[in-house]
């Protein structure tokens, strides 16, 4: 973690960048953010040491560092999931890199499942907390003591500080930003409809197969996160349709520029904050 620190901080000072203070992680088919960035550094995953590749489709691989507004931002086009055979350890390799490098706040974005029978492909939803069914945590095995404590709060893994922000800037732009509670599952095969009827039950909104890793070792070493995701479909056998990965993309394309304009407002308010 050490080297790809110091190669990240290497390349970004070589370029004349500031190191930055705010990560913003894009999900499946989110990856447009990234060229919104001024005077930005782009680093490929494949150059860092130790960086987990992105493998899924519609997760470019690449790190940007640039200015959001004038706030320094970093921004990981493309995550690692455990579908891709990555254990939770990996999942969270950027974010540690990135708190050792001076990051405070991290924005985790990802494409998701609507089981909330309110929520239409295409809609924003602020994650209020989360419902870990990875079978996996990032903080299992020995304890770094240095990155965070063995037993971590969690009671607001997700800001409510920012989230007050999110639904400011939303409102702002004339965005309806309801909250939901968001389920992690390992993937890859998409959920059976008894399966979603059981995560409602347990009280999900939302389901996906990533962010909760993230959000998990951002919690672990201090540092403040915004969860928010955007609705490609339905949930399975929420309506009477087959799910598919290209119509995930699809959605996230044509959302795109809404979750530009809320990224534009939101890192330099949380950057405030
Ligand atoms: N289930 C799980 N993950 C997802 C979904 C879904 O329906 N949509 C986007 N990511």
């Amino acid at each position: 973690m050490d080297r790809a620190a110091e190669l990240i901080r290497h390349r970004v000072t070589a370029a004349g960048g500031k190191m930055p203070t705010v990560a913003v992680v894009l999900g499946s088919g989110l990856g447009a953010f990234a060229s919104e960035l001024d005077g930005s550094v782009v680093i490929p995953y494949e150059e860092i040491p130790g960086w987990p590749r992105s493998t899924a489709i519609g997760h470019a691989g690449k790190l940007v560092v640039g200015s959001c507004n004038g706030i320094a931002t970093a921004v990981l086009a493309g995550r690692a999931h455990l579908y891709e055979g990555y254990t939770a350890q990996q999942a969270v390799y950027g974010i540690r890199v990135l708190r050792r490098l001076g990051v405070e706040s991290v924005v985790l974005t990802n494409a998701a499942g609507g089981i909330n029978v309110s929520y239409r492909p295409g809609d924003l939803v602020l994650i209020s907390d989360h419902i870990n069914l990875l079978g996996q945590n990032p903080l299992s095995g020995p304890n770094d003591d240095e990155l965070g404590p063995r037993f971590p709060d969690m009671t607001e893994a997700y800001s409510k500080a920012f989230r007050v922000i999110a639904r400011e800037a939303a409102a702002s732009l004339g965005v309806s930003m309801p909250e939901g509670i968001y389920v992690a599952v390992p993937g890859p095969s998409y959920e059976t409809p008894a399966e979603i009827r059981y995560l409602r039950v347990i009280g999900a909104d939302l389901v996906g197969m990533s962010t909760v890793p993230e959000a998990i070792a951002a919690s672990h070493m201090g540092m403040r996160t915004l969860g928010i995701s955007c609705v490609t479909n339905h949930a399975a056998g929420v309506v009477d349709q087959k799910l598919n990965h290209h119509e995930v993309l699809e959605v996230g394309e044509r959302m795109k520029g809404t979750l530009i304009d809320l990224l534009r407002c939101v890192v330099p308010a949380i950057a405030g904050a």
